[in-house]
């Protein structure tokens, strides 16, 4: 039986009157990826207030990978919502965080004995860890790399590459920030992964001759699959070259899991897949089931190498949230989501790989497991990016049930980020939708 079930033309008269009063009260600069107004959501699906029934592929960026409202998370959150919402863990503490710090530190792959620090979102992680870094290495440089991002705050905008549209205006950026490569075999000048490798790591001995004395340098920062740099996947060599790197100069390699994590590229954390143990490890995303919480899970003498009151916040670890995330973790764990993701991954793959033989416009396919992408072109040879050819796909497919995002430098990236829950049947739903689409076009 179909999923998708769309009733009026998309947007729907409510959610046109909606965005109209959007459009009046809210700032025009956050994203509108899509005019919808949400009136449900479960599973992998999403009901608009129109009654219109869509295949979510987006997954609220990333952070739905148990589904949306998945009646155990929704259970946790009526119960603790139930008892207190709020105290600030710095003035009066509860259970909830503690128990969420001792199950991350038994599932996060850093090197260990572990501890963990919360946050609210991805960027306040990604700050924390770099203050982490500085202080206790009591150096100053941070290395970042092209295609990467880390978030709207003043550093992770810092270490964010793309600056249309989010660093435009906003400068002057957070010094002593350098940026490094990152491996895009596809748009290289390289056909063999070995040898872009190669050239890629001894490139990196040249940046600390040119660039920075690596004795000043606190951490590394690094996606292992970048998320909105367009689902590039760094080579294992490659991610275990700087690995070795950092060891010798004395440098804390963090992990980004933000976007890969909680079963995303097919395993628990995508650095299972890389053979390396980071210092430390940034979560956000899909730790909570969909509610604001974010992490720093590392090592235990550089979490506590912070003076007392140098982390926190407000709101950070907040109770309902805490409560979230365990009984998210205990879906992860219970369901085996990496495993139906792993195997999610194989079909949604072959798919893909298909449509690279067929259509023209499919230039790459690439990604790790379910975390896959496919790189729009406007024709094989000269592999211009055809960024109006994402756009016409995913607003054809929207009137027709799917929802689907961008990523990418140029903006010609589309990628897949499905609640790992999806089934196969709604999986193949949705890509029959969007294979209709791109056979048109190429017709
Ligand atoms: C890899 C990565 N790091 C950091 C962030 C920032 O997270 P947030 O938007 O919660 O601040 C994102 C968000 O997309 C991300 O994908």
């Amino acid at each position: 039986m179909a999923t998708i079930d769309i009733r009026t033309a998309v947007p729907g008269p409510r959610s046109v009157a909606l965005l109209e009063r959007r459009r009046a009260a809210v700032s025009s600069s956050p994203f509108m990826v899509t005019p919808l107004f949400v009136d449900r959501a479960e599973g992998a699906t999403l009901t608009d207030v129109d009654g219109n029934t869509y295949l979510d592929f987006a997954g609220g960026i990333g952070t739905v990978n148990v589904g949306h409202a998945h009646p155990e998370v929704v259970a946790a959150v009526r119960d603790q919502a139930g008892r207190f919402l709020h105290t600030c863990f710095n003035v009066a503490m509860y259970e909830p965080y503690v128990a969420l710090a001792e199950r991350l530190n038994t599932i996060v792959p850093t090197a260990g004995p572990r501890k963990t620090v919360l946050f609210n979102t991805g960027a306040e992680a990604v700050e924390n860890a770099v203050k982490i870094a500085r202080r206790v290495t009591g150096r100053a440089g941070v290395l970042t790399f092209e295609h990467g991002f880390a978030g709207r705050t003043y550093l992770a905008m810092t270490l964010t590459s793309k600056p249309v549209p989010y660093k435009t205006g906003f400068g002057p950026f957070v010094p002593e920030v350098y940026r490094l490569p990152y491996p895009y075999l596809y748009r290289s000048t390289f056909t063999d992964e070995e040898q872009y490798v190669d050239h890629l790591l001894e490139g990196v001995h040249d940046f600390f001759r040119t660039h920075v004395d690596p004795a000043s340098v606190a951490c590394l920062w690094m996606e292992l699959v970048t998320g909105e740099g367009g689902f590039l996947a760094a080579p294992k060599r490659y991610v275990q070259g700087l690995r070795a790197i950092c060891a010798e100069h004395g440098i804390l390699f963090i992990a980004d899991e933000i976007q890969t994590g909680f079963c995303r590229t097919g395993t628990m954390f995508a650095t299972e897949q890389y053979g390396i143990e980071p210092d430390l490890i940034t979560l956000a995303k899909s730790l909570a089931g969909g509610l604001p919480l974010s992490a720093v899970v590392g090592r235990a003498d550089l979490l506590d190498g912070v003076h007392v009151g140098g982390l926190g916040g407000t709101y950070c670890g907040n109770p309902v949230a805490c409560a979230a995330a365990l009984a998210t973790i205990d879906v992860y764990q219970r369901e085996r989501v990496a495993d139906h993701a792993a195997r999610l991954g194989v079909r949604l793959r072959q798919r893909l790989h298909g449509w690279q033989e067929r259509f023209p416009q499919v230039g790459d396919v690439r990604g790790l497991g379910p975390m896959a992408a496919i790189e729009f072109v406007t024709d094989r040879e000269s592999r211009r990016p055809a960024r109006d050819v994402l756009q016409t796909v995913a607003g054809r497919c929207l009137e027709r049930g799917v929802i689907l995002i961008g990523a990418g430098t140029h903006g010609n990236v589309m990628r897949f980020l499905f609640p790992l829950v999806i089934t196969e049947a709604q999986l193949d739903e949705g890509l029959d939708v969007i294979e209709g689409v791109l056979g048109e076009l190429a017709s």
